[in-house]
């Protein structure tokens, strides 16, 4: 008989065969712990720990139901609390063993069934993209945040005060025309809400909140109320851009928009200003690039001019720092709208804006970056 067999042995005798005095019940419940220690270790399948814990937990012949029955109940009174502590902290002990083994068997068991199988081929997963619209404003933006630019955005929901009156546009003055505006029909009178034009409006909500100097560019959505067609969307994109300061001047415009059209379409790019009309710029220009497809030669991109309009541009027309509390005699500056629909359509050769919001993973993967 094993050391441990003989140790287990004594939970069938009465406690007063085991001990001799209160000095030895330590030992008796120290033996009992380290034999089931034993026992348990070698117990590897749910099976086998399931046989010991009946050998050791069961309701009547357990081996801890023995040490009740012939140590605590028969123990003199003054040793019955000692044993009977000694008891339940040896009783927990098995319990809590029992149970963390059975969970780790059982976990075991689950990964191995569920086992990878690797020779079984793998699932693709489908690598998404930005779509290039997105691409191309922050490509746009990138180029004037190294000229100092920051990027700000602004609400799609705009008021007819900052989308036109704050932009020297007054109630029915026929420049309004020059946007075919989406209107907001809000009930109970309220002040009339339109979806933005043009990114315009976010020149003036950035000059009410921030003291000059002034370098943002805001790329956003705008709304018109246009047909369809190649070239044309109700939906499109703008980037605006808008720099104030102390003696700002229509040259640092030029050299901002002539390095940007360099950097976007390729250092050969060539510029030209020519005059044009905003009601919140004076002077006003249109910015023409050298058409980078036929190099100014003439071709269908640039409808044989040798030219293609990019960008709206002028100097801030004094009267709207009249809206925003700048002083007109101190400050000076430049801004400028391009719509980015039709920058990404001239770089990557694409001939329908359409293509940008029917979402055919045909057209957009080519545009993987
Ligand atoms: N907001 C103008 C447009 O949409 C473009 C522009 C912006 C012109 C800034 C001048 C200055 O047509």
């Amino acid at each position: 008989m094993s050391k441990a067999d003989d140790r287990v042995e004594k939970a069938g005798k009465r406690i007063g065969e085991v001990a001799r005095s209160a000095e030895d019940v330590p030992r008796l419940f120290a033996d009992l712990r380290a034999a089931f220690d034993r026992e348990l270790a070698t117990a590897h399948s749910t099976a086998e720990v399931e046989s010991l814990r009946v050998r050791w937990l069961g309701r009547k012949a357990g081996l801890l139901n023995q040490v009740k029955n012939n140590w605590l109940l028969h123990a003199a009174a003054e040793l019955k609390p000692q044993v009977g502590k000694q008891l339940n902290a040896l009783r927990e002990h098995v319990e809590h063993k029992v149970s963390h083994t059975l969970d780790a068997i059982l976990a075991r068991t689950e990964v191995s069934a569920e086992a990878v199988d690797l020779t079984l081929p793998g699932v693709a997963v489908r690598r998404g993209a930005r779509h290039l619209i997105t691409q191309t404003m922050e490509e746009i933006c990138d180029i004037f945040r190294r000229l100092g630019f920051s990027a700000v955005e602004g609400p799609e929901i705009e008021t007819a005060y900052y989308n036109f009156e704050a932009l020297n546009m007054p109630a029915h003055h026929p420049a309004r025309d020059m946007w075919d505006t989406l209107y907001l029909n809000l009930p109970g009178g309220a002040e009339p809400l339109l979806l933005r034009t043009h990114t315009s409006p976010m020149q003036i909500r950035v000059m009410e909140k921030q003291k000059p100097p002034v370098r943002v560019v805001v790329p956003g959505k705008v709304y018109r109320h246009d047909n369809p067609d190649a070239s044309h969307s109700f939906m499109f994109h703008q980037i605006e851009g808008l720099a104030v300061d102390c003696g700002i001047t229509f040259g640092h415009l030029k050299g901002v928009l002539d390095h940007f059209l360099r950097e976007f379409f390729g250092p050969e790019t060539r510029t030209r200003f020519v005059p044009s009309y905003f009601p919140f710029t004076e002077p006003s220009a249109d910015v023409h690039g050298s058409c980078h497809v036929c190099r100014g030669a003439g071709c269908r991109v640039c409808k044989f001019t040798g030219w293609i309009e990019l960008v709206g541009c002028g100097m801030v027309d004094p009267n709207v720092y009249g809206f925003v509390g700048y002083d007109a005699r101190e400050l000076s500056g430049f801004a400028f709208g391009m719509g980015v629909e039709r920058f990404a359509m001239l770089k990557y050769g694409i001939d329908d804006i359409q293509l940008f919001f029917q979402n055919d993973v045909r057209f957009l993967t080519q545009f993987r970056r």
